[in-house]
């Protein structure tokens, strides 16, 4: 199997190629003045079976995007015999339905324009909602980085926290982390306001008095749900909170606002490269790609 490295991920390319004991293609890309990409593979994938990695995270996803599907068209007109996308974080995966009538269903709408560049199936991390994946017209899989996650902080003495999903929807998350570093599990209810987008998270009994706390999330973005998690669980008397993340985007001044609220520290993965990406998928994906 050939590796590309796309442009928003050269690094984690370059890890998988390494931890699959071949050598990556190489990309050569640039952007045209009136800021349309150019890509080039530089090496021939004829009769190959390509991976190509490239995350989606902000900043310019959609230009990811229209990299990811230029690398596909290249690669299938090259003579590659399958194309497997490999999309660590995977825009507008959160629009997995029409919450309100006259919008679109952009995951899909994103899968389909893949397909039609050529793309055979895709693999992903912690997609927010698997069921998403179902609708896609390729065969699509998600896997999980969380025990990654909760291994690196058990070796960093988090073994007995409590994980926090900040929301229902992350419970299967906190659970999967309970897993390893076994100090028990809970969620909060967050309320999000389909039209505004604004969250609510309501207060509840959690068992967290004195505890040290880790709220685990697949997504930080603004860190408007992790700083509401964060006052929540030290009104209810958590001894020290931190957080953990397979996609940080950290959007604008999250950092900020998180620690401000009390977070000690923040833990997330390479998906989206950042300060914060102390652990690597690479691991996960190269073991994805052989099996
Ligand atoms: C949504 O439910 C996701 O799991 C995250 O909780 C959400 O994307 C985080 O967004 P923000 O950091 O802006 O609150």
């Amino acid at each position: 199997m050939k590796i590309v490295r796309g442009p928003s991920s050269l690094q984690l390319g370059a890890k998988i190629a390494e931890l699959m004991h071949t050598k990556p293609v190489t990309v050569a890309f640039k952007n045209f003045p009136d800021g349309e990409s150019y890509i080039r593979l530089e090496v021939s994938v004829k009769n190959e079976e390509v991976a190509i990695v490239q995350t989606t995270s902000p900043p310019q996803q959609d230009t990811k995007i229209v990299q990811l599907a230029l690398l596909s068209d290249a690669a299938k007109r090259d003579g590659a015999k399958k194309v497997r996308a490999v999309v660590p974080y995977l825009a507008y995966a959160r629009q997995d339905r029409v919450f309100l009538k006259g919008e679109a269903l952009s995951a899909q709408t994103i899968a389909r324009m893949l397909q039609s560049s050529g793309v055979d199936s895709l693999i992903t991390v912690n997609v927010h909602q698997e069921k998403v994946l179902s609708g896609f017209p390729f065969q699509a899989r998600s896997v999980s980085a969380i025990n990654l996650l909760a291994d690196y902080l058990k070796r960093n003495g988090f073994g007995g926290a409590f994980a926090l999903a900040p929301d229902s929807g992350a419970m299967h998350i906190a659970e999967e982390a309970q897993n390893v570093l076994r100090g028990g599990c809970g969620y909060l209810e967050k309320q999000r306001d389909r039209v505004t987008g604004q969250t609510s998270t309501e207060s509840k009994k959690l068992d967290v008095q004195g505890k040290t706390v880790v709220i685990f999330d697949d997504i930080i973005s603004t860190g408007g749900t992790i700083v509401s998690a964060t006052k929540i669980v030290k009104a209810l008397g958590a001894g020290n909170v931190h957080v953990a993340c397979v996609h940080g985007l950290f959007v604008g001044d999250a950092e900020k606002r998180m620690l401000d609220a009390g977070v000690q520290e923040i833990v997330a993965t390479d998906t989206v490269p950042s300060k914060f990406s102390k652990i690597s998928v690479a691991p996960l994906i190269a073991s994805e790609l052989s099996r």
